[in-house]
């Protein structure tokens, strides 16, 4: 089953509630919200206190992907915020596996991000407990980005690492540069869970884009 996840790093931010309800409403399965802080990446975005303010006007789980030093600091208060997918990247966590055991244990389910010039290998050892890959299609920092075709391969080595430690339950995730000359390409690949930011905030028909990712 494929899960489409808007990023709204694409949409208007002086209508971020509307914008949402207007995704919701034209078939996404679930709202993906891209934390910077300008140190991890070179932009900066929004923090908790908007991810609070947005949980209530839609009901579609909250896909955290956290493109900031010391995650760990933000884990608790963005469980407070009701979000479901909390992704932290492994450039990040010095104490990767605490950093995961944290988000478990705050009752939400958590992902690894991987840059796309870390390997999927530097997973190996936490594979059996991530509920979510997420291989970065783009240098994170910024939406509109051309996808970058090797992390075709990395999705292939996700899932073989994931079957291999016995993770069926895992998901993943691709994100960057996923619009409908790519999609196919991912969905082949075995990615289930799409971001795609420019592609469905910036078409005309958000409906018939988010259907013809699906
Ligand atoms: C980039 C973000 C993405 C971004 C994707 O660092 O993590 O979620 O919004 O945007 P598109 O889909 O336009 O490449
Ligand atoms: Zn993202």
């Amino acid at each position: 089953m494929i899960t489409i996840c808007p990023s709204i790093l694409s949409a208007d931010f002086s209508r971020l509630a509307e914008e949402i309800q207007d995704v919701d409403c034209c078939g996404a399965d679930c709202i993906h919200l891209d934390l910077m802080d300008g140190h991890f990446v070179p932009n900066l975005t929004f923090g908790v206190p908007i991810i609070k303010a947005l949980r209530k006007c839609t009901e579609l789980p909250f896909d955290a992907h956290l493109m900031v030093e010391h995650p760990e600091t933000y884990i608790t208060d963005l469980a407070k915020a009701g979000v479901q997918y909390v992704t932290v990247h492994q450039e990040a966590c010095i104490h990767l596996d605490r950093v995961l055991q944290q988000i478990g244990e705050a009752g939400m389910k958590c992902g690894v991000a991987l840059n796309p010039a870390t390997p999927v290998s530097t997973l190996s050892c936490v594979a059996p407990y991530v509920d979510m890959i997420l291989i970065m299609s783009v240098n994170p920092g910024f939406g509109g980005q051309k996808f970058i075709p090797y992390a075709l391969d990395k999705i292939l080595e996700a899932k073989d690492l994931l079957a291999a430690c016995g993770n069926t339950n895992a998901v993943i995730e691709v994100d960057g540069g996923v619009n409908k000359d790519t999609v196919q390409s991912v969905k082949d690949a075995g990615a289930t869970f799409l971001v795609a930011g420019s592609a469905v905030f910036g078409a005309n028909d958000r409906k018939a884009a988010i259907a013809s990712l699906r």
